[in-house]
């Protein structure tokens, strides 16, 4: 090739490398244009037909999101941790509490089991699920596992799974740039989806009555009629604790848990004081936000499943 050849060949591929940049670029505005008009179109429909498909509260605020072009990644998460270990009735408590997070839209679920590792029951529950998962194993030391005929006040449960769900969020997140909530939900109890949106309101600590705990029918914080500020709890058990209440009675900001990077559980706590215990290293009983329509409504009972007696294993079968 002499020199003029040369530089004709490269003119060429100047005009061609330009061309087909723009049908690129064209193709690429196109197919952006296409997508648009498409959740365009599906809003429209679903905001037609919104009363006809039974929407429930947490999908309308999906839908109001769509609308105002807000994106889930920019909603809080609420990451829920939850101890669980294997027994026969496990797999119906995981499904009923994972069935439940399905209707909310901004859960980040830490799954703790307590086992050695990973087991295949809640592995493919988890992945069935479609949730966001973070699964960690942490067993509780044999000393302080609750023996079959142990009274239940004997050991504390989920001291072990709930650090490290809260050691995975101090290595995970990082403070002033995560936003989030933090709360302990156990596998056993029960949880109305209301409760979420209430969390969403949280600036440090959140309380709200627990239903069927303590031998009450609800226990709930006590609120001072004039400033509307916590005053004392109503408890079946030890109310002058510094705060009676229930794990599943409260929720708090991520920054907390991440600002105060030592705030853990113990079995050195007195029984029945990790609650009380815990929150002490974040806030103070002045400091509480009372939730759940200023702690009237009940959104979370602390339910406790039968064990059951099985007299014969059919094979065959994951119950
Ligand atoms: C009450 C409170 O509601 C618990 O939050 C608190 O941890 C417990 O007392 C305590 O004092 O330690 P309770 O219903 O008696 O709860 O406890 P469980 O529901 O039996 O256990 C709490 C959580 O720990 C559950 O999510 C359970 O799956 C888990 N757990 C329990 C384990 O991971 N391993 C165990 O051996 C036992
Ligand atoms: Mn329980």
């Amino acid at each position: 090739m002499d020199h003029y050849e040369n530089r004709k060949f490269k003119r060429y591929l100047g005009y061609f490398l330009i061309l087909s940049s723009i049908l690129i670029f064209w193709k690429i505005m196109t197919i952006e244009k296409d997508n648009g008009l498409l959740i365009g179109d599906l809003k429209d429909r679903l905001r037609i037909y919104q009363y006809k498909l039974h929407l429930t509260p947490q999908q309308m605020i999906l839908l109001n999101m769509l609308e105002n072009d807000k994106h889930l990644d920019d909603m809080p998460f609420i990451y829920a941790i939850t101890p669980t270990y294997y027994r026969y009735v496990q797999k119906a408590e995981l499904t009923k509490i994972s069935q439940t997070l399905m209707l909310v839209p901004n859960i980040h679920w830490i799954v703790v089991e307590d086992s050695e590792e990973k087991t295949a029951l809640v592995t493919n529950l988890i992945a069935e699920s479609g949730l966001k998962v973070t699964h960690l194993t942490a067993k509780t030391p044999p000393f302080e596992k609750l023996k079959a005929k142990d009274p239940r006040w004997k050991r504390h449960r989920g001291v072990e799974q709930r650090n490290k769900g809260l050691s995975w969020l101090r290595s995970n997140m990082q403070l002033g740039k995560d936003k989030g909530y933090v709360y302990f939900m156990d596998d056993d109890n029960t949880y109305s989806i209301k409760l979420f949106s209430e969390i969403m309101k949280i600036k440090k600590v959140g309380v709200w009555p627990v239903g069927l705990v303590g031998g009450f029918s609800v226990e709930t914080p006590v609120l001072n009629r004039e400033t509307g500020k916590v005053e004392s709890y109503k408890s079946g058990w030890k109310p002058q604790r510094p705060f009676a209440i229930d794990m599943a009675g409260f929720a708090l900001s991520l920054d907390l848990i991440l600002a105060k990077p030592y705030a853990n559980f113990s079995y050195k706590m007195d029984k029945g004081f990790q609650e009380s215990q815990f929150l002490s290293y974040f806030t103070t009983k002045e400091e509480l936000e009372p939730l759940a329509d200023n702690c009237t409504k009940v959104y979370v009972w602390h339910t406790r499943t039968e064990n059951p007696v099985v007299r014969a294993e059919v094979k065959g079968y994951e119950v």
